[in-house]
């Protein structure tokens, strides 16, 4: 029996963002009805950096993704973030692909903050702000584009040169978009933060009444970049309650007892199944805080697979004879 590789440029090429954000939607949901396994992520640190194991079962296939964090990458010229998955049988425990899952992580927290858009953002939303315009950015874009009529996105980012090229991205989409200060960005109907900020980059006083905030950039322990005072008056969505304590951009909040656990509305799997209520006013400000799940990558890597089976796309090998 033969397992699947496929590289990145196998995985770009065999799905899309509309595909990313079904199979996303539908995995939050299995999730909340049960009907999905994920143990807790093991992570496993080093001097410099860390790797994670990522395990889930769901949809009928089982996953693992292997996934490194190492901030000083680039000065060595390697990319800070690296990832694997191996995709399973759930049945006989075959390894059905190894997959690049580098592209895929970026991909499926795009298409959570879609999705989390679509259940908490105002519907008439038409002003996108993005503080931090690195690579989530554009993943966060691409997935809100298929949900909304985006008439002007407000970007900033620390580097100028960044925001810049995301306004020109922005441009090539036909989108109108121009770099702001940070308190204009902050300043629209849905904002966007993904910056690997311990501080709090994002003041209450700039946040009017009715904002959707996906909360993308702490997933892990310290990380924040939303002033307290937003998370208190805020309808707080997790992707997940154990997680995001631990690492998301309630973790902080939390260990200092800003807010309580009690505090959080729900996650989003509940919100999606229909067991909690999103958005119940115009005036609300929703915040999504999205940490990253293995039910996500192993969704979107069942996509993957099943496009290279119709396509014939990717290596075989046969690792052991049997
Ligand atoms: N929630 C999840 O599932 C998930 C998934 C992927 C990445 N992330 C996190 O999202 C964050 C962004 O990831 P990325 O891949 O886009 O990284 P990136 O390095 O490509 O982009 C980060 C951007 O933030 C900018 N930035 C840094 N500090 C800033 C500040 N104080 N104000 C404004 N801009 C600032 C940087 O200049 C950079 O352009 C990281 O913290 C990453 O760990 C979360």
């Amino acid at each position: 029996m033969e397992t699947m590789i496929l590289t990145r440029e196998d995985v770009e090429s065999l799905i899309r963002m509309d595909e990313a954000m079904n199979a996303v939607e539908e995995a939050f949901k299995l999730y909340a009805l049960g009907k999905a396994k994920m143990p807790p992520k093991v992570y496993l640190e080093f001097e410099n950096g860390d790797l994670r194991a990522m395990p889930a079962h769901l949809m009928g296939y089982a996953g693992i993704k292997w996934v490194n964090s190492h901030p000083s990458n680039p000065e060595r010229g390697l990319p800070t973030v690296m990832a694997l998955m191996i995709l399973n049988s759930p049945e006989t425990g075959f390894p059905l692909a190894v997959m690049d899952a580098t592209y895929m992580t970026s991909l499926r927290t795009g298409a959570a903050g879609g999705v989390a858009a679509k259940y908490l953002a105002r519907k008439d939303s038409r002003v996108f702000g993005f503080v931090g315009c690195g690579i989530q950015a554009y993943f966060q874009l691409e997935a809100l584009r298929r949900v909304f009529k985006i008439e002007e996105v407000k970007a900033y980012d620390i580097r100028e040169e960044a925001a810049s090229r995301f306004v020109k991205y922005c441009g090539e989409k036909d989108i109108s978009a121009s770099a702001r200060s940070i308190e204009d960005v902050c300043r629209c109907d849905v904002l966007v933060t993904a910056t690997p900020s311990r501080e709090p980059v994002v003041k209450a006083e700039w946040i009017e009444k009715g904002t959707h905030i996906n909360a993308i950039g702490a997933d892990a322990a310290g990380k924040q970049e939303l002033d307290f005072e937003i998370l208190k008056k805020a309808k707080i969505v997790v992707d997940d309650l154990e997680q995001a304590k631990h690492g998301g951009e309630i973790n902080v909040a939390i260990s200092r007892g800003v807010i309580k656990v009690e505090d959080i509305h729900a996650t989003l799997g509940e919100v999606v199944a229909g067991l909690k209520t999103g958005r119940e006013s115009e005036e609300e400000i929703t915040i999504f805080d999205s940490t990253g799940l293995a039910i996500q990558d192993v969704a979107v890597a069942k996509i993957v697979y099943e496009n290279a089976l119709k396509s014939n796309r990717g290596i075989k090998i046969e690792f052991f004879r049997i």
